[in-house]
């Protein structure tokens, strides 16, 4: 997959004065079967996650408090995406690498995963990664 295909996603923001509320719908709002959900929290100042990529599993990317940088990159192109708001995402496609970095304190990333857990999908090497993209 190519960068144009990673794309920000607007979730429904429900307005109340009693607090607002937003919500996902798999194939609603993103474009797949959510298979896990899991979170990112107390980063410490300075640090970065990811840094590698899935050959099969889609994500979409939420800041449910506070914000950060997804880095995303598919062997050819770079480009970052700032979250700073609980109702819109980033879809990232498969074969795609990905970095987390510049987390505010606080902050809270909620990942929604079209695969189970699969040490397997996962490339950890960046020239790996640029073979794999050059099949
Ligand atoms: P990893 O995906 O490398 O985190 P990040 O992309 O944020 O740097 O996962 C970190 C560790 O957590 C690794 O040992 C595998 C484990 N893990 C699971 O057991 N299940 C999961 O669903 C995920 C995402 C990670």
């Amino acid at each position: 997959m190519r960068i144009g295909e990673a794309k920000i996603i607007e979730l429904p923001k429900i307005l109340d004065r009693r607090g607002n509320l937003s919500v996902i719908e798999e194939f609603k709002n993103i474009p797949f079967k959510i298979e896990r959900t899991y979170w990112i929290y107390d980063v410490p100042g300075g640090e970065k996650r990811g840094g590698h990529a899935y050959k099969e599993n889609q994500e979409f990317i939420v800041a449910l408090s506070g914000s950060f940088d997804v880095i995303l990159d598919d062997g050819k192109e770079k480009k970052t995406f700032s979250l700073n708001r609980s109702y819109y995402g980033l879809y990232v496609p498969k074969g795609l690498w990905r970095q987390m970095e510049n987390f505010s304190t606080n902050s809270l990333a909620l990942i929604l995963a079209s695969t189970p857990y699969n040490e397997n999908d996962y490339i950890y090497d960046y020239d790996e990664f640029k073979n794999y993209k050059a099949l």
